[in-house]
Formats: structure tokens, C-alpha cells, sequence
């Protein structure tokens, strides 16, 4: 809305709407992401337990409220920040032991919505139970499951300390007990996939498939030493793509990893895939987190990343955008969420606004120069005060719901698309 236009009624209309249900006066003037990027991308946001079931939790019944209705003004597309990951939807062993509670609310909120729903995560290291892992098998000497984690408390979701104390509790990567063999490891993935998978055939679209198989470091490691990796070998990955093919043969699988603004994460990523490929594995997305700081982000670092994925000839979606302006995190693109904590430490960097705005424009020009192949865009989390990095206020929106300096230059760059080809 143009505040120098006079008001239509129709206008005036969905202003008080949208008021009503929440949204602050500039939040429900300005224009809405999913739309601005229509023509291009889809345009997400991770979301936690309270804003689908609209309950509380840590915030204000006032703040879900205004969260709640900034996600259906901006967003078509919805990924649960937590509820879909093993530790939480399959708590315990068996087919008694599924818990699809948060899930079915996330499923329910986004159909009544018609929004595009993605699937994270059916294998990953971390948020991953110890039973799911524990056999009678000795741990092979010199086994290298990594150490234990120490997780800052999570400030998502309803309550504290979902993931027990330290944030993530037994399980967290940690477990060093009797193992099970590959064929149950193997037994019990296809399980849990068949079940998570076959349960929203048809309304989840896009499944993350295995989140974070790669290692970080030289280029020495390609995998990511695991406990799945360990046990099963490294075609658990081949594996569990297979199995979420079988699920549902619609789906779009994708391999979801972090750290892709680096080239030598890159290689290993381009290694794997191709790999996959050869072996005619059904993956059919690459997903690239892009947890980024206001240091390095931009239009080159973005557009680098970019053009060597889509060498690998697949749809790319940017799956978990952040953009971290804490001291802290200035130094690398990595996600491991067991060093969360210490990257929203020191304080804001100077001129943190201006810098987040820039470092947003320049990504999102990026999107828009290779929107061939960039099909959704998700940003994880709604706004600065839920999001995983809230130290690092690396949104778009505030904790209040406000749109930010960064929010107009992300608009801004709609305009000027037709020229960054
Ligand atoms: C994070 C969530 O945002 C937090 O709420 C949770 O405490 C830990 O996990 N890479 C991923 C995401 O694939 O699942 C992680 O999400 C962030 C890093």
C-alpha cells in the first residue's frame, strides 16, 4: 500500500483484517514474500510447535498470535523447525512408539493454508534416539562415534528442555553403548521412513532424505564419520533414499546439507551426488542450508555456491536461511548444532542493520540471477525472537513482528530481476 494513495475499501478491508488477526500496521502494509517471489520461487519458513497448534509455550498467546498471521501473509511454504525429526516423532522403539502429534498439526495447518509442505529429516546424526542405534554388537575398537555435544538450551517450541537436559539429552550423538547390526539398523530405517513417509504420502511434497552426510574440514573426509555411517556403512545413504522412493514414488527427495558457500564442502558435495547418480539413487533436490553471517554473505559468495551446484544438474532449494549478525558466528557458514551457543555470542557487529540488509539483497539477487534452479527458498524461522540464532538476529522480521531494513532490500531486489541475468 502506498500511504500517499487515499485508502480503497477494499484496502481499508483487509488492513483491519489483518490488523485484527495480529499483524502490526507496517508488517500488514508492506507487500507479502511468497508473492513478491511468486513468478520465481516458493518462499518458506521453519515452524515450531506453537504456530501450528496456537498455543503457547515460552511466548505470549499476543506473539503467536502476530506470528501466526505474519506466516500466512508471507510464506507458501511451511518445514517443521523440530516435529518431523526422528527424536520427536519416533521417541520410542516400534510401531507404538511414534509420536505424530506436532506433525499432523503442522500437516493440517499448512493444507488449510495451501501451503507447500517439506519433510526434515529422516536421517541425520544429531536428534536421533539412542535405540535406534543400541543392539548387542561390542562397539568396533577405535570406533570414532563423535564426543558428546554440549547444546544450549533450545528456545523453540513449546517448553523447555524437550530434548531433556542440555538441550538434546541421551541420544544427541552420544551413544557409545552395544550397537545394533546393519541388517536392524538398516531394518529399522526402513521402518521409520515407510511409516513417517507413507503417513503424509501426498501432502508432504519434498522429504529432506539425510540431512548433514558430509564431514566438515579438508578435503581429506569426504563422509561424516557417524553412527550410521559406522554401523551400516556409507550406502545407508543410497538406502534410505531407496526407501523414501518406495514410500512414495511422488515425493521429491532431496539431500540436505550446510557450509555449501565453502569450495571444498562443495567437492565433497559434488563427490557424493554424483556418486548417487551413478548408482541411479533417487534423489531429485539438492538442499542448501545457508545458515550465513553478515560478514561473508552476498551476491558473490551466494552466486559461487549456486553455480557449482547446479552443475550437479538437479533443482536446488535453499532450505534453512539465516543470516547471523553476532559477533560470534562471523567466521564460518557451519550449522553443527552442537556449537550453536557459541555463535550468537559478543554482541551485534557494527551497523549490524545495514550489513544484514545488504548481505539479504545480495543472497536473494543471487536466487533470482539462477532461478532456473532455485525452486523454494525457506528461511529458518518466522522472526529474530524464535529463531535458533536470536542472538544473531538473522531474520527478516523482529521479535515483534516488524519487517526490518533487510525485509525492503529483499523486495527491492524483485524489482531489478529481469536485469541480474
Ligand atoms: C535446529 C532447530 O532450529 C533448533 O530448534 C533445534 O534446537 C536444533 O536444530 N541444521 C538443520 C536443522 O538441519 O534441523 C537445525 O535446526 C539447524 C541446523
Amino acid at each position: 500500500m502506498n500511504p500517499s494513495r487515499p485508502i480503497t475499501a477494499v484496502g481499508l478491508v483487509s488492513l483491519v483484517a489483518l490488523l485484527a488477526f495480529g499483524l502490526t500496521p507496517r508488517a500488514a502494509e508492506v507487500p507479502a514474500l511468497g508473492e513478491a517471489f511468486r513468478d520465481h520461487f516458493l518462499v518458506g519458513a521453519a515452524l515450531n510447535r506453537s504456530h501450528v497448534t496456537g498455543t503457547g509455550g515460552r511466548r505470549s498467546a499476543e506473539q503467536v498470535t502476530g506470528e501466526i498471521a505474519l506466516v500466512k501473509r508471507h510464506f507458501n511454504q511451511v518445514t517443521a523447525e523440530n516435529d518431523m525429526k526422528w527424536q520427536l516423532i519416533h521417541p520410542r522403539e516400534g510401531q507404538d512408539g511414534y509420536d505424530f502429534a506436532g506433525a499432523d498439526a503442522l500437516v493440517a495447518f499448512a493444507q488449510s493454508n495451501r501451503m507447500e509442505i517439506v519433510g526434515h529429516t529422516l536421517v541425520w546424526h544429531s536428534q536421533t534416539p539412542n535405540w535406534v542405534f543400541a543392539g548387542t554388537n561390542p562397539p568396533p575398537p577405535g570406533a570414532t562415534n563423535p564426543p558428546p555435544a554440549v547444546v544450549a538450551g533450545n528456545t523453540n517450541g513449546p517448553g523447555t528442555n524437550r530434548f531433556g537436559r542440555g538441550g538434546f539429552g541421551p541420544g544427541f550423538g552420544r551413544y557409545n553403548g552395544p550397537r545394533a547390526s546393519r541388517d536392524e539398523l538398516l531394518q529399522r530405517m526402513r521402518d521409520h521412513i515407510h511409516t513417517v513417509v507413507g503417513r503424509y504420502k501426498g501432502k508432504v511434497k519434498v522429504w529432506d532424505v539425510v540431512n548433514e552426510a558430509l564431514a566438515d574440514g579438508g578435503p581429506e573426509n569426504v563422509m561424516r564419520n557417524s553412527l550410521w555411517s559406522e554401523i551400516i556403512g556409507p550406502d545407508f545413504i543410497a538406502k534410505a533414499f531407496q526407501y523414501a522412493h518406495e514410500a512414495d514414488p511422488e515425493a521429491i527427495l532431496r539431500y540436505n546439507d550446510y557450509g555449501l558457500e565453502n569450495p571444498v564442502k562443495i567437492q565433497k558435495l559434488v563427490t557424493l551426488i554424483r556418486s548417487l547418480q551413478e548408482q541411479k539413487v533417487p534423489i531429485h533436490a539438492i538442499g542448501t542450508q545457508a545458515h550465513l553471517n553478515v560478514s561473508s554473505a552476498g551476491f558473490e559468495q551466494m552466486d559461487r555456491s549456486l553455480t557449482e551446484i547446479a552443475k550437479l544438474g538437479l533443482p536446488i532449494h535453499v532450505t534453512e536461511l539465516d543470516i547471523n549478525s553476532a559477533q560470534g558466528g562471523q567466521r564460518n557458514t557451519g550449522a553443527d548444532i552442537a556449537a550453536n551457543a557459541t555463535t550468537t555470542q559478543g554482541g551485534l557487529v557494527s551497523d549490524a542493520d545495514k550489513k544484514l540488509a545488504d548481505a539479504y539483497a545480495g543472497v536473494f539477487r543471487a536466487f533470482l540471477k539462477h532461478r532456473d534452479q532455485v525452486k523454494m527458498v525457506t528461511l529458518w524461522g518466522v522472526n529474530d525472537a524464535v529463531s535458533w540464532r536470536a542472538g544473531g538476529k538473522p531474520l527478516l522480521f523482529d521479535g515483534g513482528n516488524q519487517p526490518k531494513p533487510a525485509f525492503d532490500a529483499v523486495i527491492a531486489e524483485t524489482g531489478k530481476a529481469a536485469t541480474t541475468r
